[in-house]
């Protein structure tokens, strides 16, 4: 006997573009149920990345949850881009007027959490066998298994944010979805230690070695990156070697102020750029890494994810309280007018900051030139700091 659930908006995904989203629809009025494959506990357990734009801190302020981010997370009023050891400061602050929010992913997921089952909102953990359905009709449905039992969850919208490896993407008919991918041939090895970090801002370093990333989610803990091999096993990383490719490609000057210790987390995440056209189908929006991916050295794979659901929260609230559906009808030209400007950025930056094994050595002039070009130029310099602290949601 299958069990018939009904609710306004179903949310395939409660990471933090599904919990944003329904948080945000709660706030208005509007009922969701949210369904995930995982468990509230492994969601939260996810290590991620940790720098937040003004607009990420105000969606959090605007869903009621941003107290804790406001007594924990770390402003920023700018970061380092280095090569071969030399330092130039992108001043955030001075360049946009604008600063930067150092707090974890995993605690921007913990706070939406709290907040959502505290407001008694619908939770289907340890889902399986999701299957969208009835989209291009006014009657969608979800249909998924949940402890060995059949459920169908009735709805007016299906909103896609169970990530890159999801289900809802390729709900949209392979005639109609156009993807685009670029897969960069390296990785990101990361470690957590809970050491004070080596600076008191981000620094992205380029040097021949390859790209290092200095970062923290505190002042007592730090995250570092080296990029890798893309066939790197985090068991070819002891600590030791990690922290003595870090010391080179940082340079000498930063790495004497560098505090290592024991690695608490080691991972390696592959980089890639990925969208998928079109973010809406019928009554499904995709959103959040369900629709596209960026390489972390732009900061912008949460970001991008929170900007998706102020769009898409704001088209579905002007429907329901306004019955205005014109954000509907222009959710996915709109977002994805600014889904691939932040890809451009996120591209740009990993062209500019990593060892490319096929790169000519004029391919590596053209990155130090570029680089001497950001030290010299403050309208080069604008240009990287504007699109770090977050372009505008509407153009
Ligand atoms: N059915 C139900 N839930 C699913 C399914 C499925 N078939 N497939 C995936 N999920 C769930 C995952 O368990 C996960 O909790 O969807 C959620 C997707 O969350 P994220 O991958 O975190 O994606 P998103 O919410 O868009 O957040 C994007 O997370 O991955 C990082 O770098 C990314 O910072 C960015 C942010
Ligand atoms: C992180 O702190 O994990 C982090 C910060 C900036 C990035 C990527 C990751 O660009």
């Amino acid at each position: 006997m299958t069990k018939a659930l009904t609710t306004s908006v179903c949310i395939i995904g409660s990471g933090p573009a599904g919990l944003l989203l329904s948080q945000m629809l709660s706030n208005a009025g509007i009922d969701t149920i949210v369904i995930d494959r995982q468990n509230r506990a492994h969601i939260e357990s996810r290590i991620r990345a940790g720098v937040l734009e003004q607009g990420t801190v105000k969606a959090m302020e605007d869903a009621g949850v941003a107290d804790r981010l406001h007594r924990e997370g770390l402003v920023h009023d700018g970061f380092d881009l280095a090569f071969d050891g030399i330092r130039h400061r992108i001043n955030l602050r001075a360049l946009t007027g604008k600063t930067v929010t150092v707090y974890g992913q995993t605690e921007v997921t913990k706070d939406l959490f709290a907040k959502r089952i505290a407001e008694g909102g619908r939770f289907f953990f340890d889902v399986a066998d999701v299957v969208p359905a009835d989209l291009t009709t006014d009657r969608p449905q979800v249909h998924f298994m949940h402890d060995g039992e059949p459920v169908t969850v009735f709805c007016d919208y299906v909103a896609g944010c169970d990530g890159f490896h999801g289900v809802s993407r390729n709900a949209i008919p392979a005639d109609i979805l156009k993807t685009y991918e670029r897969i960069y041939p390296f990785g990101w090895l990361g470690v957590l230690t809970e050491r004070p970090p080596v600076s008191d801002e981000l620094i992205y370093a380029n040097h021949d070695r390859g790209f290092a990333l200095c970062s923290m989610r505190s002042e007592t803990r730090s995250r570092y990156y080296v990029q890798c091999g893309i066939d790197d096993d985090v068991a070819d990383w002891p600590d030791d070697r990690f922290w003595e490719e870090l010391r080179m490609r940082i340079g000498p000057e930063t790495a004497a102020h560098l505090q290592t210790g024991p690695s608490f987390e080691k991972s390696i995440a592959p980089l890639r750029s990925f969208v998928a056209e079109p973010m809406r189908y019928g009554n499904l929006f995709l959103a959040g890494d369900a629709a596209h991916i960026v390489p972390p050295t732009g900061a912008k794979g949460l970001n991008l994810a929170v900007a998706d659901i102020r769009i898409l929260s704001r088209a579905l609230i002007e429907r329901y309280q306004r019955n205005d559906t014109r954000y509907i009808n222009t959710y996915s030209q709109t977002v994805l007018s600014r889904v691939w400007k932040v890809e451009r950025f996120s591209w740009q930056m990993s062209n500019l900051m990593h060892q490319f094994p096929d790169n000519t050595p004029f391919e590596k002039k053209m990155q130090r030139a570029e680089f001497e070009y950001v030290t010299q130029s403050e309208a080069a310099s604008r240009a990287i700091a504007e699109n770090y602290v977050g372009l505008p949601l509407d153009p």
